[in-house]
């Protein structure tokens, strides 16, 4: 059968690289079932991949934190293959990995002498220079639970919560737990208010986002004064600018919370000078 449109052609799964209508797995994976499982995104510019040491170093601590047994090592010599394969040795793209626990008679806790189940895939995506439309976003309580610091499979949380951005014409839900904004659905959220960034410490409420890493660096360089706090969203009608970061998102400035306009619905002169210093170090390619 062909691929239907927009789908890869291949995916590794489990050692061999195969046509996506080839590969199976067993309904009783944990994956399906419970979720069980952690994933990566990470994007490949200009032939490189952006900061592939440490997504790969994320995945490796996200299964420890989960206990799941897997050598994260084992998927570097199949990473070229599966772009060769899939057509895009040469291409701009993202590389989507998920491992989960594997297959076993459903039982919460974890079953013994399981071979966890690995997936990757590869879709061709150019990522714009700068990410130059600001985006409007929406503010919700954060109802999912407290470990979101686990990239794990069991989105439902950030699922629901996109779609409500986009039931609103949004781009993005930032959250908020108890008054403070943590982050946002499939994204890390900053602030900026009398020259200084704001973002939420990277506790057990956000996602450490390798991007929110990349731009505390880029802050550091440029001798921009940060501050890791969580800002409490009476903050909202202070703030000078906001933006959002992530793999896909890059550096996107927020152009409204709710109906709070920020920097006249433009990127901010701070927003600005990080855009400009991200795409600086994506063309040196790290
Ligand atoms: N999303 N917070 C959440 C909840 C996320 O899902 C993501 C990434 C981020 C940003 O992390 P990073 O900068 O490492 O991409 C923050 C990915 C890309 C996704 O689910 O597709």
């Amino acid at each position: 059968m062909a691929n239907p449109p927009n789908y890869p052609s291949k995916v590794f799964l489990n050692g061999e690289i195969l046509n996506v209508a080839d590969a199976k797995i067993s309904v009783f994976d944990r994956g399906f079932i419970f979720g069980d499982g952690i994933y990566e995104v990470m994007a490949r510019i200009g032939g490189r991949f952006f900061y592939r040491e440490a997504h790969l170093n994320r995945l490796r601590t996200c299964l420890e934190k989960i206990d799941i047994s897997f050598n994260v090592d084992t998927l570097e010599p199949e990473i070229p293959k599966l772009l060769e394969l899939s057509g895009l040795e040469t291409a701009d793209c993202l590389l989507y990995i998920q491992v989960t626990r594997g297959v076993a008679p459903r039982q919460h806790s974890y079953p013994e002498g399981i071979q966890p189940t690995v997936m990757m895939y590869a879709w061709a995506k150019t990522l714009p220079d700068i990410n130059q439309i600001p985006a409007s976003v929406v503010l919700q309580k954060d109802f999912r639970w407290s470990r979101c610091d686990i990239k794990m499979t069991s989105l439902l949380g950030n699922v629901m919560a996109n779609e409500f951005a986009v039931a609103h014409d949004c781009y993005e839900t930032v959250f908020e737990r108890e008054g403070i904004l943590t982050e946002a659905s499939h994204s890390n959220v900053f602030f900026v208010k009398n020259e200084v960034v704001y973002t939420h410490p990277a506790d057990c409420f956000i996602l450490d986002g390798i991007t929110r890493q990349v731009v505390l660096e880029l802050c550091e360089k440029l001798g921009i004064a940060v501050r890791l706090e969580g800002l409490p969203v009476q903050e909202i009608p202070n703030l000078d600018e906001a933006f959002l970061t992530g793999t896909s998102t890059q550096i996107l400035a927020i152009a409204n919370i709710d109906d709070f306009v920020l920097s006249g619905g433009h990127a901010g002169p701070i927003t600005r000078k990080l855009q400009q210093a991200f795409l600086d170090l994506k063309k040196s390619r790290p």
